[in-house]
C-alpha cells in the first residue's frame, strides 16, 4: 500500500537577478514525501539544499512551480493562511537551532503553541500545553533543563530543544537543514535517533539536508541536488 503524500512539490524553479545576470538556484525540482518516510537531501555546499527547504517549508517562494501541502497548492494560501499552516504542519529543525535566547527552555518549546492558540485561549490552553511540553523534553532527555537559557545549553542540547519545539504540534511535515552540522558525532546520532522516532511514532514526514554519507544511508530514500537539478542516488 502506497503511503498518502504530505508534501509534493512540481517543477520547482528559484533564480536571482543580480543586475544583468541571472542566477539559477533550482530547476524543475519536482519531489514528493509521504508520511512516515525520512528522506535524506544531499549535494554540495550551494547546490541549493537550504534553499529548496525554504520552499518546501513556505519560507520562500519559488519563481516557477507549486508546492502542494497535504493536498493544498501553498500558491493559493493568503499570506496570513501561509503562515498558519507553516506553523501548524511544518516542523523546522536548522543547523544553528535559532531558539530564542531571552526565554527559558520550556518557553521555547510552547512557542509554536502560543502562536498557534488565540491570545485569549491561552489562559486555558497552557496547563495542557506545558504538560505536554514536559512530555517532549523528557523524550529528548531534557526533563530537568525547564527554566535554563538556551545560552547555557551544550549544541546537542539545544538541538534536542529545538527539536522538541518543531515536534510541538505534531507536524505533518519534519524539515530538517544539517540539524547535525554543529554537533558531535555521539549528539547528531542521538538528534538523528529522535528524528527517526519522532517520524515512526507521528507519521510525520521528514526531509534531512545533510553531509553526512553514514546518516544519509539511514534514511529511507535519497535525493541529490546537483547545481539546482534534482536526482534520485
Ligand atoms: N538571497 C539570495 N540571493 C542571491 N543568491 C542566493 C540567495 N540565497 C541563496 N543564493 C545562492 O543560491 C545558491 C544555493 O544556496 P543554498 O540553497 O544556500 O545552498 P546549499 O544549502 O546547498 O549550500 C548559492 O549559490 C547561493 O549563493
Ligand atoms: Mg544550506
Amino acid at each position: 500500500m502506497s503511503s498518502p503524500t504530505a508534501l509534493r512539490a512540481d517543477n520547482i524553479g528559484r533564480h536571482y537577478i543580480d543586475g544583468n545576470e541571472k542566477l539559477t538556484v533550482l530547476q524543475n525540482v519536482s519531489l514528493s514525501l509521504n508520511a512516515g518516510e525520512v528522506v535524506a537531501l544531499v549535494g554540495r555546499s550551494g547546490s541549493g539544499k537550504s534553499t529548496l527547504l525554504h520552499i518546501l517549508g513556505l519560507l520562500d517562494t519559488p519563481n516557477e512551480g507549486e508546492v502542494i501541502v497535504d493536498g493544498t497548492p501553498a500558491g493559493s494560501l493568503s499570506e496570513t493562511h501561509r503562515s498558519v499552516v507553516r506553523n501548524a504542519r511544518i516542523g523546522f529543525v536548522f543547523q544553528h537551532f535559532f531558539l530564542l535566547p531571552d526565554f527559558n527552555v520550556m518557553e521555547n518549546v510552547l512557542m509554536p503553541a502560543k502562536i498557534h492558540f488565540p491570545a485569549l485561549q491561552w489562559p486555558m490552553r497552557r496547563a495542557a500545553c506545558e504538560d505536554r511540553a514536559r512530555t517532549l523534553l523528557e523524550s529528548v532527555g531534557l526533563s530537568k533543563h525547564h527554566s535554563h537559557s538556551p545560552r547555557t545549553l551544550s549544541g546537542g542540547e539545544r538541538q534536542r530543544v529545538a527539536l522538541a519545539r518543531a515536534l510541538f504540534l505534531e507536524p505533518k511535515i519534519l524539515l530538517c537543514d544539517e540539524p547535525t552540522g554543529n554537533l558531535d558525532p555521539e549528539s547528531g546520532a542521538r538528534i538523528m535517533d529522535l528524528i527517526f522516532d519522532a517520524s515512526a511514532k507521528t507519521g510525520a514526514a521528514v526531509m534531512v539536508v545533510t553531509h553526512d554519507v553514514g546518516l544519509a544511508q539511514r534514511a529511507h530514500r535519497r535525493l541529490h541536488l546537483e547545481k539546482g537539478v534534482l536526482k534520485m542516488d
